[in-house]
């Protein structure tokens, strides 16, 4: 599997995005550990959750539950996956997404996250929204201590904009390694931030790549052109699409999300899947 950099860590260049087997319409637990077994096998080294892929509201922390037991049963090394979770969302129950970016809520998350995880540093630990009634400078500060502090190794934000990339960059003193911004070939405007991380040498992670989970079914028929080419090569639309993501810049990591063993080791595979310049020039144009 290619190899890309994320910090000081190198991953997968295909992660496995765990909000499918933890939030409505989940998958039970037996099918998400062959889930997570399968992106192992496959080769994926990066996993993405958060502390608010949850259904209920007594049950924060699903997710990073749900690895962590996976990753304990998995028979082969999982020294080299690194668990990126994300703290500032929230989920009351009631199938809606609130949000928390106080300086004192975050540190207290992050502790329990990594709890959660058995781990006594998490590997990156990622702001995931900013939170309109705090200023973005004490939410990001509060990432910067829980760094100095040792309660994580590494530091990102997500559903950040080109001005917060750079005021979270000088908060974290150039500490800054990964920016999770939604991207795909339906909702490109965070092009943007992804040549601005292409610049600085900062991992970004595209989220809901395949146009999140009630549209991915939809995506050849929505992408005619992804799926021409994916006729060309005898592939997946779905591989396509990563395929032509990695190709936008050596930065991009996108993290698929997957309920079935079988979706990620397709998408696993887009990682060595080549695309010609005229395609991939082609597709982000279509
Ligand atoms: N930072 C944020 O604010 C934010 C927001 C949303 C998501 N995320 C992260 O980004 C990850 C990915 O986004 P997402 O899960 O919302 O959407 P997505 O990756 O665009 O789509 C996920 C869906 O695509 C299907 N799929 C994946 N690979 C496939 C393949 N090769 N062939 C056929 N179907 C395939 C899966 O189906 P099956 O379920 O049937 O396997 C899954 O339900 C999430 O899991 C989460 O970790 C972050």
């Amino acid at each position: 599997m290619q190899q890309r950099h994320l910090g000081n860590r190198t991953v997968s260049a295909i992660g496995l995005g765990g909000m499918p087997m933890s939030i409505e319409g989940r998958p039970d637990e037996e099918r998400s550990i062959a889930t997570i077994h399968a992106a192992l096998d496959a080769g994926v080294t990066l996993i993405d959750t958060a502390d608010s892929y949850h259904r209920d509201a007594n049950e924060v922390g699903h997710n990073e539950s749900l690895i962590a037991t996976a990753l304990r049963a998995y028979g082969g090394d999982t020294s080299e996956v690194l668990v990126a979770t994300k703290g500032g969302h929230l989920r009351p129950g009631d199938g809606s997404w609130t949000k928390d970016g106080r300086p004192e809520y975050l540190k207290s998350a992050a502790k329990a996250s990594a709890q959660r995880l058995g781990v006594d540093a998490i590997g990156l630990y990622q702001f995931h929204r900013p939170d309109p009634n705090v200023p973005y400078a004490d939410s990001v500060g509060a990432i910067a201590e829980l760094l100095d502090e040792g309660v994580i190794q590494m530091a990102g934000i997500s559903n950040a904009d080109v001005g917060q990339i750079d005021q979270a960059q000088e908060i974290l003193g150039g500490r800054l390694v990964s920016v999770q911004n939604q991207f795909s070939p339906a909702f490109r405007s965070s092009l943007g931030e992804l040549e601005h991380c292409a610049g600085l040498g900062i991992a970004f992670l595209p989220w809901s790549p395949l146009g999140g989970i009630s549209n991915a079914a939809e995506l050849a028929t929505r992408h005619a052109a992804f799926q021409r080419v994916a006729d060309a090569h005898g592939v997946s639309v779905y591989q396509v699409t990563l395929a032509w993501m990695l190709a936008l810049a050596p930065v991009v990591i996108p993290i698929p999300g997957a309920s079935r063993p079988t979706s990620i080791q397709d998408s696993a595979a887009a990682a060595d899947l080549e695309l010609t310049a005229d395609e991939v020039a082609s597709l982000s144009e279509a």
